[in-house]
């Protein structure tokens, strides 16, 4: 089969499509013929060999695709031969094949093409666990999410409000303001012209936000608790703006908020089971009835590998970029 493999010794690494053999699935596994791979900003770190894939993950980048099961390992059930399935990998997505955990598989949602089910998986996932897991939004709540035009924003902006929260995302540019305002955000504010910390109070008369979703971290955290609302809830998520930050730490005891982080891939196979089986209990349901939907920015054959990984380097896409095997 193909993958898109990633030579290390290239400077930054380099990808290439390989033929490599193909892989058979173990106990509690399904191998999926993928007719699509999401495309994640991990993926930029992989191949800059800084995010190597867990053990037993193929060395090949992809943490998510779509398309129909082929065969399925010992001990599988609930998931066929032929079935129509998305799924949350720890890697490997960038592939003709793929074998994944059955628990860590979905059902294709109806009314969603195929291809752009892949870009599903890691953004509802991370957008439901980190919302409701962690961050525990209640309807009525305001919800500053930032990046509201990236993969995990797009769907976070469409999430929240489907579960009644008031939603203020950020975006570069008035165009891109304007598309996360049509996915569902009371208010959007442009990080290029606007403050955020400003917008938020506005938008919710001085008390902050009850919680922040932030793929940004280091230099955006003092702005972060400033825009925290008293109990406000900070999760991080990215750390676009670097991994270390300063803490006001009387901002914090005074407004008694929590400020935490989490990261999907390094989860335990049995935590990913249970964030999927919330999110199809809870999400698919959204997607069926078009509350949620995906948003692609492109599909590019396996081939365009590299300029899939450049096209959100560059920071030009919105919503998510996938692969066309
Ligand atoms: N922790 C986890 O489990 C987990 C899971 C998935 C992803 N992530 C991380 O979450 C982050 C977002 O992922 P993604 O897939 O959404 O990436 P993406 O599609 O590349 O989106 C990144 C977003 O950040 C925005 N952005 C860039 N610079 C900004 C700035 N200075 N101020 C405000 N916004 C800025 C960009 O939009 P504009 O240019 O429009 O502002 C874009 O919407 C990444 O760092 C990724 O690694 C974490």
């Amino acid at each position: 089969m193909r993958a898109v493999t990633i030579s290390p010794q290239a400077s930054g690494g380099k990808l290439a499509v390989s033929d490599v053999p193909a892989p058979r699935p173990g106990v509690g596994e399904v191998l999926i013929e993928n007719v699509s791979a999401g495309v994640n900003r991990a993926d930029l770190l992989q191949r800059a060999g800084k995010y190597p894939p867990p053990a037993g993950a193929p060395p090949w980048p992809g943490l998510e695709v779509a398309g129909s099961v082929r065969e399925t390992g010992p001990g599988v059930s609930g998931v066929s031969v032929g079935d129509r399935v998305v799924a949350l990998l720890e890697g490997g997505g960038y592939a003709d094949l793929v074998v994944a955990r059955a628990a860590q598989t979905l059902p294709a949602p109806d009314g969603v093409d195929l291809v752009d089910a892949a870009a599903l998986p890691e953004a509802v996932c991370t957008a439901w666990t980190n919302l409701v897991d962690t961050a525990r939004v209640r309807p009525g709540e305001w919800v500053l999410i930032h990046g509201g035009s990236g993969g995990v924003g797009t769907i976070a902006v469409q999430l929240a409000a489907a579960l009644g929260a008031h939603v203020i995302a950020t975006a570069g540019g008035p165009e891109r303001a304007e598309r996360v305002r049509a996915l569902g955000a009371d208010a959007v504010v442009d990080h290029r012209r606007e403050d955020f910390v400003a917008a938020v109070r506005a938008a919710t008369h001085g008390r902050g936000a009850d919680v922040v979703l932030d793929v940004l971290g280091g230099r955006a955290l003092p702005d972060n608790v400033r825009a925290l609302a008293h109990h406000g809830r900070l999760v991080v998520i990215g750390l676009q703006q670097g991994r270390r930050g300063e803490l006001d730490l009387s901002a914090l005891m005074a407004k008694r908020a929590t400020v935490t982080g989490t990261t999907l891939r390094s989860r335990t196979p049995q935590e990913k089971a249970q964030i999927v089986a919330a999110v199809r209990e809870h999400v698919w349901p959204l997607i069926a009835a078009g509350r949620v939907r995906p948003v692609v920015h492109a599909r590019l054959p396996l081939a365009d590998a590299e300029a899939a990984l450049a096209t959100l380097e560059r920071g030009e896409a919105f919503g998510k970029v996938l692969l066309v095997p």
